[in-house]
Order: structure tokens, then C-alpha cells, then sequence
């Protein structure tokens, strides 16, 4: 299976996974820390920064396009609760 790297520049820690591991479950494994709320695109709440890779990570939904419309989110924003990392990945969450 290919991996990726996942990096949490604020915190320094860089995470090795599976490709098609999402954001928000990397973060509650290593204890990032990125607060969510609904998990389901909706609340906009896991707004992350992409510092890097924005290529590498799974093509945002319409729902998703829609909240992250909604919260005025630049372009290098995704949320965490849905995108996948594909490969590597520099991220600064909002908290
Ligand atoms: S937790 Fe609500 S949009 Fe991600």
C-alpha cells in the first residue's frame, strides 16, 4: 500500500500513513489536537491549512466546496474531516 507523510508543521511531528487516511484521523492519533465538530462537511469547524502538497490530497466533494464557499476559506484550505491524504502533505490547522 502507498504511503504518505503527513505534517503538522505547528506542532513539528510528521506522521508516515496509509494513502487515503484523513486528515482528522491523523490528527487524533498523534494528539494534534484539530477540533471538529459534525465530521460530515458541514460545519466547517477542522478548517486546516495546506502549507504544501495541495496536489496530494483527494479532490474535494460538492458539499465540502460548498461549506469551505460558505466559510469564506482560502484556496489552500480544506477541512480535515474529509480529504484524504494521497501523498505528502504539509498541514497548519486552525485550532
Ligand atoms: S468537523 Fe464539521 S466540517 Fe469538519
Amino acid at each position: 500500500m502507498a504511503k504518505a507523510i503527513l505534517t503538522f508543521a505547528d506542532i513539528g511531528v510528521s506522521v508516515t500513513v496509509p494513502a487515503g487516511t484523513r486528515i482528522i484521523e491523523v490528527s487524533e492519533k498523534v494528539g494534534a489536537g484539530i477540533v471538529y465538530g459534525c465530521r460530515e462537511s458541514d460545519c466547517g469547524t477542522c478548517l486546516t491549512e495546506i502549507v504544501t502538497g495541495m496536489e496530494n490530497l483527494s479532490i474535494p466533494s460538492p458539499i465540502e466546496l460548498a461549506t469551505l464557499a460558505e466559510k469564506k476559506a482560502k484556496a489552500n484550505m480544506r477541512l480535515a474531516c474529509q480529504t484524504l491524504v494521497l501523498g505528502d502533505v504539509t498541514i497548519k490547522p486552525g485550532y
